[in-house]
């Protein structure tokens, strides 16, 4: 099926495009589907700037080390794969149509709304990705509002094809953020959650050969080129703003009653 052309014109009119959506499993990226399309439709419109998410997963298995934008990616799961290759594609269209272009590996996403804090106050089961994350020794991340801060450094930096890892200076293990979030959670609302409950959510499962899954991602080029300052260079910065925003957490499945 092709894109609508009102969809085609928003973004043909508009100067810059950020893309967003992951690739779907077995399918691959759907809007690069249309390539051919799209650049015949965006050859002569507004169209300057173009940046696409993907992810640190390209990495792969890196056995615990350090990785810039320079080591190699060897993609293990079917999703990383797929990044790779999108990663690719946007970067040839944007040459194609003569864009200044980049693309973004993004550890990942913690903010207002889906953190540590929300998963523990939410107190449903983890999901399977979470548990798998659980056992990770080092898991980069990226609070939402660096990401807002890098893209609006890259609209002031023309690259033809930069690839920037986005993630903050302290790829912690899980274990140790949900700690730090839950003793937030209860120095703000005593009494409020099962200690017991989340602190199972904390701990690893255990998992063979987790090691090999493990990366500390280096932020240095966006760093150095992009002149990112973080404003949450560590999960705690991050999840403390988080919980100063939240009223009470009421709006989850239960009625809160102050422990005082
Ligand atoms: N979440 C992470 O921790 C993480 C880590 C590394 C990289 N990334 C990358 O960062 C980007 C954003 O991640 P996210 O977790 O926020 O992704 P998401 O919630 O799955 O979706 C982001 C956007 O893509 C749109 N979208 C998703 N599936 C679509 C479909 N089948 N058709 C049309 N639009 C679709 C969503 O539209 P709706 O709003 O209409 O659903 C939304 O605007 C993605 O490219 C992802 O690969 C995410």
């Amino acid at each position: 099926m092709e894109p609508e052309r009102r969809t085609l014109n928003t973004i043909k009119y508009h100067t810059h495009l950020l893309v967003s959506i992951p690739p779907i499993p077995g399918v691959g990226d759907l809007v690069l589907q249309h390539g051919e399309l799209l650049r015949q439709e965006l050859s002569d419109g507004n169209l300057q700037w173009l940046c696409y998410l993907s992810s640190t997963s390209v990495y792969g298995h890196c056995g615990g080390e350090l990785v810039d934008e320079d080591y190699p990616a060897r993609p293990s799961s079917e999703l990383a794969k797929m990044s790779i290759v999108a990663e690719k594609g946007w970067l040839n269209l944007a040459h194609d149509l003569g864009l200044s272009a980049q693309v973004f590996r993004l550890g990942g996403i913690y903010g207002p709304g889906r953190s540590a804090v929300d998963t523990i106050v939410k107190q449903k089961p983890l999901s399977e990705g979470q548990k798998m994350r659980a056992s990770r020794q080092f898991t980069s991340r990226v609070h939402v509002e660096d990401i807002g801060q890098s893209l609006k450094a890259a609209i002031f930096m023309p690259s033809s094809g930069k690839i920037y890892n986005i993630v903050d200076d302290d790829p912690a293990p899980r274990e140790e953020v949900f700690r730090y979030a839950l003793e937030l959670i209860e120095r703000k609302w005593p009494g409020y959650i099962d200690h017991e409950a989340a602190c199972s959510m904390a701990k690893p499962c255990e998992q063979k050969g987790i090691l090999r899954r493990d990366k500390r991602v280096s932020n240095a080029r966006v760093k150095k080129e992009l002149g990112l300052r973080l404003l949450h260079p560590s999960y705690k910065s991050g999840l403390q703003s988080i919980i100063d925003q939240m009223d009470t957490p009421v709006c989850y499945n239960r009625e809160f009653k102050p422990n005082r």
